[in-house]
């Protein structure tokens, strides 16, 4: 297909995601509305020239994912990559699970699991029903609906804000592997581990960027990895090694991998975890490594978006958001001995890249 009507056809599909993901808002509210009249709260009004400037940064978003793929940095197809067969089978059961999410939002019951489900050993604070979901982390059946959910949230932009780590991830092994700090000529490839990788959508992003590497998932959830596991399984190329595991204490050695990701994480963890996860990642990337987180953007960042940013923790059960908005997550960074840390946007979201000095540079 020629090339301007593959971005058609890419800006055709991010089109019918975006209606799609209104028209089920709509209905969200409609449901709620019906079942709980009286207990519907209005969060702060989006006045039009916000949703004007929300508009233009998404468009801004899926241009630049657009260049990198017509740049090489990943292949076009990845572009297209939806789980339909999950859509088809797990959308109504979004739309059932409503009314119980309504329910548990309005009587604030944020630690609410099914019988059954074991939260013993778990930290407290991750022990929540993020997102009002229903089971938290805790079952198959919110780690089969996660990824849908998600999509509807940010109208098809999951995804794209994912990818935009791809670029910096790539070039830096490209640069590694340019410098000879990596021989190539050797068996071992480049190892790149991401950090709560759920239900593992941004391992599959980097498998397609980085074929040769070797990749690792950590996660909390046993549940979201069992999805990480089925959804790495369904297209070519070698399985990452997924291991449950905290990321305040990853069980790897040492200066262990050139790159280490983490995406969405941060905003859901306190303070000081935070930092130990931070430190987590600086101890198992090599000198000369880079660390690059992927979160919400912060209030510094788009004063204008400010208002939805006080709505989110509000709709949403997120308890260490507002925290988050205005962390000094670069300061965090330094403080762990990253040295350069890059920092940009692209609509909700915001990237760090760090990186740890290299072996000689530490020597100095
Ligand atoms: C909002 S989800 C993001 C998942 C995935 N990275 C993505 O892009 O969709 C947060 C993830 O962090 C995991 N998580 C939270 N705290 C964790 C911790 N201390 N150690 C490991 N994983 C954790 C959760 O189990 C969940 O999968």
């Amino acid at each position: 297909m020629p090339d301007t009507l593959t971005k058609l056809a890419y800006q055709t599909f991010q089109q019918g995601k975006q209606t799609f993901g209104f028209a089920h808002k709509t209905l969200s509210a409609r449901v709620m509305n019906f079942i709980s009249p009286r207990q519907r709260t209005e969060p702060n009004r989006i006045d039009p020239q916000l949703l004007e400037g929300l508009q233009k940064s998404l468009n801004s978003l899926l241009e630049t994912d657009w260049q990198d793929a017509e740049d090489g940095v990943y292949p076009k197809h990845l572009l297209f990559d939806n789980p339909w067969d999950d859509f088809l089978r797990y959308y109504p059961m979004v739309v059932l699970d409503i009314p119980a999410i309504w329910e548990r939002a309005s009587q604030k019951r944020h630690q609410d699991f099914a019988t059954g489900i074991n939260t013993e050993g778990y930290p407290d604070y991750y022990v929540q029903n993020f997102h009002h979901q229903t089971d938290g982390y805790f079952s198959d059946l919110s780690a089969n609906l996660y990824d849908l959910q998600v999509e509807l949230l940010f109208n098809g932009s999951a995804d794209p804000m994912r990818r935009r780590l791809l670029k910096p991830l790539k070039q830096h092994i490209d640069r590694l592997q340019a410098s000879q700090q990596i021989n190539t000529s050797t068996p071992q490839p480049v190892k790149v581990l991401d950090i709560a990788c759920g239900t593992g959508r941004t391992l599959k992003l980097m498998r397609e960027t980085l074929p040769a590497a070797a990749l690792y998932g950590v996660d909390l959830s046993p549940a979201y990895l069992r999805k990480a596991n089925q959804l790495l399984s369904q297209t070519d190329g070698t399985l990452p090694q997924l291991i449950h595991a905290n990321a305040e204490a990853l069980p790897y050695l040492d200066s262990y991998f050139e790159a280490v990701s983490s995406v969405f994480l941060f905003h859901e963890l306190p303070a000081a975890v935070r930092q130990t996860v931070i430190d987590e990642a600086f101890r198992v990337v090599k000198p000369g490594g880079v660390f690059i987180i992927c979160d919400s953007i912060q209030q510094e960042d788009s004063p204008q978006f400010a208002p939805m940013m006080e709505n989110f923790p509000a709709m949403f059960h997120e308890p260490y958001y507002r925290h988050y908005t205005t962390d000094n997550i670069t300061e965090r960074l330094s403080s762990a001995g990253f040295e350069r840390v890059e920092v940009f946007n692209f609509f909700m979201s915001k990237y760090w890249a760090a990186y740890k000095p290299a072996a000689d540079e530490a020597m100095d």
